[in-house]
C-alpha cells in the first residue's frame, strides 16, 4: 500500500530554515528515513503551492490513499486545503495532520488550525518523529 506524505510551503528549506525549530535534517533526509522504515510506499511530496496541495488531496481521494499531511503555513488560514481534507476524512479516508515544531508552543496565530477539525488526528512537536508516529498509526490501522 501507498501512503502520501505531502508538505506545504517552506518545507523544502528544511535543513537550513530556522534549524533552532526545525533541526538540521532536509526532506531527502526524511524521504530516506521513512522509506528504510516502512514497508509502505511512501510517496513524499512538497509544494510551496496552495492550489498544487489541493490537487494532490483530490489525488488521494480518488485514489483511496491514506494521507500524512504537513500543511506548514496554510495550517493557519487555508480554509481551500480544509475543505480538501475534509473530502478524505469525510469518506472514511484517514488524514494525520503533522507538524515538526509544536505550534502551540510558538506564535499565537500558529496555535490555530483550521485542519485539524477534519483530520483523523494530530501529532506536533517531534520533530521528524512526527512523521515517524503518524506512519505508525496508519500501519496500526491498516494492518
Ligand atoms: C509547521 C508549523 C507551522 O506553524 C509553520 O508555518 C511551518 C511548519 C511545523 O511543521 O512545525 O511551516 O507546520
Amino acid at each position: 500500500p501507498r501512503v502520501l506524505v505531502l508538505n506545504g510551503p517552506n518545507l523544502n528549506r528544511l535543513g537550513s530554515r530556522e534549524p533552532d525549530i526545525y533541526g538540521n535534517g532536509t526532506l531527502d533526509d526524511l524521504r530516506a528515513a521513512l522509506v528504510t522504515e516502512s514497508r509502505f510506499e511512501i510517496d513524499l511530496r512538497q509544494t510551496n503551492d496552495e492550489s498544487e496541495l489541493i490537487g494532490w488531496l483530490h489525488e488521494a481521494v480518488d485514489t483511496r490513499t491514506p494521507v500524512i499531511l504537513n500543511p506548514a503555513a496554510f495550517t493557519h488560514y487555508s480554509y481551500g486545503l480544509r475543505d480538501a481534507a475534509a473530502l478524505l476524512t469525510s469518506t472514511g479516508l484517514l488524514l494525520i495532520e503533522v507538524h515538526i515544531s509544536n505550534p502551540h508552543a510558538r506564535e499565537e496565530f500558529r496555535h490555530t488550525s483550521v485542519i485539524s477539525g477534519v483530520a483523523t488526528g494530530v501529532i506536533a512537536g517531534f520533530g521528524f518523529d512526527s512523521y515517524h508516529l503518524a506512519l505508525d498509526l496508519i500501519r496500526r490501522r491498516l494492518g
